[in-house]
């Protein structure tokens, strides 16, 4: 029998982060009732949040509470138009977030996209591209390239300024990441795209070749490689053909967002941060893509439902609680079922839709839990 007794820390963050937490905890506490679990949800700072109240986007007594914890549920940090003069270090999303990601050695970040039937009118795409709804998951790397490579600095040059960022991957960071790829594959329909610009970038022939060796080790799944340029265009042209597609760390920001999209709103994006496997136990990161939101926020009118859907996953991933998960993903079509939407996924068309807040949203799917 599964334990039935957590931990979790719950960082709401700034901007829409703290009215969607709210709703997110209510519907975990839904799970917790139905499903007879004991979970300690203790709040900290994080953030602008965390800067306010202890003068550190990611407080020491916030990091102390994730270490003892079982997962993180993680909001949104940062607030672009707060305070230009705060050194670059000190900002939230690298002083927290990116932090967070390392400190936990966070390197899978799952972000499963979803575009149910009943949304259609929300996605971008002309129906007939989107077939049935579309599903789709993007296994992105999180702990690598880019965001981490060094040297990483701005400097003077004579007449000028001259900026850095590097890109490296070890094979063994692409090994891993390759394997979460396609485990997670053969759990749906078998099938992993492998995203890279081998045709230009040394990382990019070292990612197809591990990738490929890795897939061997998956004779049941199917591995295609595309180039990032072209996936970008295959996701409106043909998005149908995604089960899996596995990213390094930028490529995976920017496909994730667009994938986003199709799926009707960034609204509607959870996504999994997860470290290795010990024993049974996996720590995890649990965040809605979206962001911050500033300009609607503390409006009521946020979509709680990425916030909602990362509880989901953190119930799968890190607390093993599956049953859980998939009652608070089946309690979210159903509401959508019934025509609730937020702003974000509201059309006047659309005969029995009718819109609603953050609140009466989150309200709303706790009771279908
Ligand atoms: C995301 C976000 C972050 C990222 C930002 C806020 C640092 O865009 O989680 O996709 O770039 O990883
Ligand atoms: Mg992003």
């Amino acid at each position: 029998m599964s334990a039935t007794t957590f931990t979790i820390a719950a960082l709401a963050g700034d901007g829409i982060g703290p009215e969607v937490m709210r709703e997110a905890l209510k519907v975990l506490r839904a799970a917790e009732a139905r499903f007879g679990l004991h979970l300690t949800i203790t709040e900290a700072p994080v953030g602008w949040a965390g800067i306010d109240a202890a003068g550190d986007a990611l407080p020491a007594t916030t990091l102390e509470l994730c270490r003892k914890s079982d997962a993180i549920l993680f909001g949104s940090v940062g607030l672009p138009d707060r305070d230009p003069t705060i050194p670059k270090e000190k900002r939230p999303e690298r002083a927290a977030l990116l932090r967070l990601r390392k400190e936990f050695s966070l390197f899978a970040n799952l972000r499963p996209v979803r575009l149910p039937k009943e949304l259609s009118h929300a996605c971008p795409l002309r129906p007939e591209r989107q077939g049935g709804g579309l599903d789709l998951l993007v296994v992105r790397e999180l702990t690598g390239g880019l965001y981490f490579g060094q040297p990483k600095k701005t400097e003077d040059i004579p007449g000028g300024q001259r900026s850095v960022d590097t890109m490296v991957y070890t094979s063994a960071e692409v090994e891993r990441i390759a394997h979460v790829a396609f485990r997670t594959a053969r759990l749906r329909r078998k099938k992993v795209t492998s995203i890279d610009k081998a045709n230009v970038l040394e990382n990019g022939i070292l990612w197809r070749e591990v990738v490929t060796r890795v897939g061997r080790e998956y004779p049941e799944v199917t591995l295609e490689h595309m180039f990032v340029d072209n996936a970008a265009m295959q996701l409106v042209l043909k998005p149908t053909q995604f089960d899996v597609v596995l990213c390094e760390n930028l490529f995976g920001d920017i496909l994730s967002d667009e994938a986003a999209a199709l799926g009707g709103s960034l609204g509607m994006l959870p996504s999994a941060s997860l470290g290795n496997t010990t024993g049974d136990r996996t720590f995890g990161l649990y965040e809605p893509a979206g962001g911050t939101a500033p300009d609607i926020a503390g409006k009521d009118l946020a979509n709680p439902i990425a916030q909602i859907l990362s509880a989901g996953l953190l119930l799968r991933h890190s607390l093993r609680h599956d049953d859980a998960a998939l009652a608070i993903e089946a309690a979210v079509q159903r509401v959508i079922g019934q025509g609730l939407r937020t702003g974000d996924i509201f059309n006047p068309a659309e005969p029995a839709a009718r819109r609603v807040g953050t609140r009466e949203m989150g309200d709303a799917i706790a009771a279908a839990v």
